[in-house]
């Protein structure tokens, strides 16, 4: 067929291994890669719904690439959360000419294939059962990508614990765990064609195996633990109402689970955690923390917040603040509430004005950085295990990768030390970034 194709990405990691498998999908039907969106025939949007940002600057971009392939007779592809919720409003506007959501994404070869040979469907965003493709395509295994020992590892799909600020249960539909077996099968033979380090990926891990009634999450983690050549593995996301503290002591009994834990908490005020629906308080939060924090030697806490859900008072705010210093986060993520239609919190009356927004934003990340800046000075003189990731952007002769932890070091090295691994020394703090020395 020889139509080049180009993927462009937003969103979260989910995107980001959906958009792999639609490479794997495309490739198989004989597209290309193109180098970039000027050389494709073939535009494939892989979009995100969480904000209105993400989906302002993707429709604009779509619209865009629509203008331009008009010209040239190519084709405009919107795929992810964002076609799923917008469906038939992106062909009715000639804005794109094939919709595919989650769901069917997978199998997007044959679907632009069919669409080109004259196929009138434009659009699939269906979430019946019989359309939902799995993760797991073996064909995965052998496809390389910028970080060839490293591997996405979709363990579930779909979120149904309805958040109320949150669109994706709404774009992904309801929780489905993949099979354990599958998913250490997955992982073998990963492992047995060089893959050393893995993530598992889910809306919340913590679910995993209660819609299919297989293992539970700790225990998944230690079977994965146990498999020859596996070196770290990471996961994303923990849900503090699941959350089972046996993940803590699997972490400490296994060396090679990264002792990092992505930890949400999104609001440090119980009543605006309430409004969330998120089902936990801050004092069950903290109680896991002080799990992590007793049981292993180091670690790497990380989290979300949200500022200015509807009804956030300034007191609520000064309650996220302080758990901010308390825990002392090595890495936050911060967001600005974002109404989004459809969801329980876009209709609540007592909205934040976004000027509120923006400073209760700022006075975040400066607690933030105070709260982890003094963590890390603790690190300097201690050694680390490394696996290299990348030649350093400023300097040849340096490389970046990141610690056990998941903190990042730069040291002196060169291309062949990417996907090594190393002791180190950390001789300095510079910003949130070590300065190490191999030994
Ligand atoms: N499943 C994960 C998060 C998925 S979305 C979890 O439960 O933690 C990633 C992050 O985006 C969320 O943790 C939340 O902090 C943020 N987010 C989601 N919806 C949002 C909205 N409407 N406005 C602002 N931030 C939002
Ligand atoms: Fe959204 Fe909540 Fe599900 Fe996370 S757990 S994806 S925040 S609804
Ligand atoms: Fe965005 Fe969909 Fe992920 S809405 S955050 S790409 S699940």
């Amino acid at each position: 067929m020889n139509k080049k194709y180009f993927i462009e990405t937003y969103g979260c990691q989910m995107n980001k291994s959906d958009s792999e498998l639609m490479q794997l999908s495309m490739d198989s039907e004989g597209f290309t890669e193109a180098a970039d969106k000027n050389e494709a025939d073939i535009i494939i949007y892989n979009t995100c719904s969480v904000r209105k940002n993400a989906e302002d600057r993707a429709y604009s971009n779509i619209r865009e690439s629509k203008a331009h392939m008009r010209r040239k007779n190519g084709i405009v592809v919107a795929s992810g959360c964002m076609a799923q919720r917008i469906g038939q409003k992106f062909i009715d506007d000639k804005i794109a000419d094939l919709v595919i959501g989650p769901y069917t994404s997978p199998r997007i070869g044959q679907i632009v294939k069919n669409y080109i040979k004259g196929g009138r469907q434009q659009l699939f965003i269906s979430q019946e059962k019989d359309k939902f493709t799995e993760r797991l395509n073996p064909g995965l295994i052998s496809s390389k990508d910028s970080t060839p020992w490293h591997k996405w590892i979709t363990i579930t799909h779909g979120c149904e614990n309805f958040c109320t600020y949150c669109i994706v249960p709404y774009v992904r539909g309801p929780l489905i765990s993949f099979s354990s077996g599958h998913i250490l099968d997955f992982i073998k033979k990963s492992a047995m064609s060089g893959v050393m380090e893995i993530t598992l990926l889910g809306q919340n891990v913590n679910q995993y195996g209660q819609d299919n009634k297989d293992i539970p999450f700790y225990e998944l983690l230690d079977r994965a633990s146990l498999i020859n050549g596996i070196e770290k593995i990471n996961f994303l996301t923990s849900h503090p109402k699941d959350f089972d503290h046996r993940i803590v002591d699997v972490i400490s009994s296994r060396g090679n689970i990264a002792d990092s834990i992505h930890l949400p908490l999104q609001s440090g005020s119980d009543s605006i955690l309430q409004a969330m629906n998120r089902k936990y308080s801050v004092e069950h939060y903290l109680k896991i923390i002080e799990k992590i924090k007793s049981t292993l030697e180091s670690y790497f806490i990380s989290t979300d917040i949200i500022v200015g859900f509807p009804g956030e008072t300034e007191k609520d705010f000064l309650e996220t603040l302080n758990v901010i210093k308390q825990v002392g986060y090595d890495e936050i993520f911060t967001y600005a509430y974002s109404p989004r239609l459809g969801t329980t919190a876009s209709g609540l009356e007592n909205q934040v004005p976004e000027e509120t927004k923006k400073e209760r934003l700022s006075e975040l990340i400066k607690a933030h950085r105070e709260a982890a800046h003094a963590k890390l000075k603790t690190f300097v003189g201690n050694q680390q295990r490394i696996i290299i990731e990348r030649v350093s952007k400023k300097d040849d002769n340096k490389v970046m990768g990141r610690t056990f932890l998941n903190h990042p070091a730069v040291m002196d090295g060169n291309i062949n030390d990417i996907g090594r691994i190393y002791n180190i020394k950390i001789t300095e703090l510079k910003g949130a970034t070590f300065i190490a020395e191999k030994i």
